[in-house]
């Protein structure tokens, strides 16, 4: 049995085979469409969502199967005092696969050891985000048509933010990948990601604080919303969540073929206006998930 914890849990093959199943989904949706019929997917969401969750519960319907959980910790067990290790054990008994965020880093492990069904981590804190990873890794297949050769820039909340510490665990392994990281200094990418991942595999990587000074080099800019939830002080909050504003005007030194990614929920990093020009992917990206996530459950059930 498989969970998927963290991304480098799937090989590079896994990741390139889960990809190219989700473009045979995009393109015979139909194939696909009772696969899991009497299969059962539990959500269990410890923490708000929107895209994660109901992205999940769509895959799991156009895959032909059923869908349970809840949506909010008050609204479990969770709430009367019932651990993570004992849940898991309970939903092993209801389900066939479980998708599970919560806020406690390393929470989606420890039910993956007490678990008899797979577990996707579906965001555990500040820490790791890998189903939003092979959504992300779809688009930018699906827009440059490679995973390899590029430079991305990440830019904004680099320290809580956990697409982008998965994402980059994921690009280490391909490549001719160049990291441009962007943020105020209070939310630099963590050193620990740093030192595991950039330095221990020799990947590029510059820092800056300024956005403007990077644009023109890089051909993905991935932007991130300030984790709010994350912060111990709601003054630091304020003080650091409008650091970066994508506007149309800050894309005019941007390259013709630039990809804007950005996780969502978006707050204020990226003005609407951005979501008309051609290169913003952020809306392709929500459809991608759920096809990735298709892909995801069938190789998890061993269904194909
Ligand atoms: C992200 C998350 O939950 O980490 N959202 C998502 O799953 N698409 C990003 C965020 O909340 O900012």
């Amino acid at each position: 049995m498989r969970h998927l914890i963290d991304i480098l849990d799937l090989s590079v093959e896994e990741i390139n085979e889960i990809l190219a199943t989700a473009e045979d989904i995009i393109a015979n949706p139909a194939k696909y469409a009772h696969s899991c019929a009497g299969k059962q997917l539990a959500t269990l969401f410890y923490e708000p969502s929107t895209r994660t969750r109901l992205s999940f519960e769509s895959a799991m319907l156009s895959l032909g199967g059923e869908v349970l959980g809840f949506s909010e910790a008050s609204s479990s067990s969770a709430s009367k005092g019932e651990s993570v290790a004992d849940t898991i054990r309970v939903i092993s008994c209801y389900a066939d696969i479980v998708a599970m965020r919560h806020p406690k880093e390393g929470a989606p492990m420890v039910a993956s050891m007490y678990s008899t069904i797979p577990v996707i981590n579906a965001g555990d804190g500040g820490h790791n985000h890998p189903t939003q990873t092979l959504t992300d890794l779809l688009t930018i297949k699906r827009e440059k048509g490679r995973l390899k050769d590029f430079t991305i820039g990440f830019c904004g909340d680099l320290k809580f933010g956990r697409t982008v510490h998965s994402l980059i665990e994921a690009l280490s392994r391909y490549e001719g990948i160049n990291i441009v990281l962007i943020s105020p200094e209070e939310l630099k990418l963590p050193s620990y990601v740093k030192k595991e991942i950039l330095k221990a595999k020799n990947i590029p990587y510059t820092q800056t604080t300024d956005l403007l000074e990077v644009m023109p080099q890089l051909d993905i800019l991935y932007m991130t919303r300030v984790q709010k939830e994350r912060f111990f002080s709601e003054e630091e909050y304020l003080r650091l969540r409008d650091s970066y504003i994508l506007t149309v005007e800050k894309l005019e030194t941007a390259k013709k073929d630039l990809t804007i990614m950005h996780p969502l929920p978006r707050v204020n990093e990226i003005s609407v206006a951005v979501d008309n020009d051609p290169r913003a992917c952020y809306f392709k990206q929500v459809q991608n998930g759920k096809y990735a996530r298709m892909a995801l459950i069938l190789k998890l059930l061993e269904v194909l």
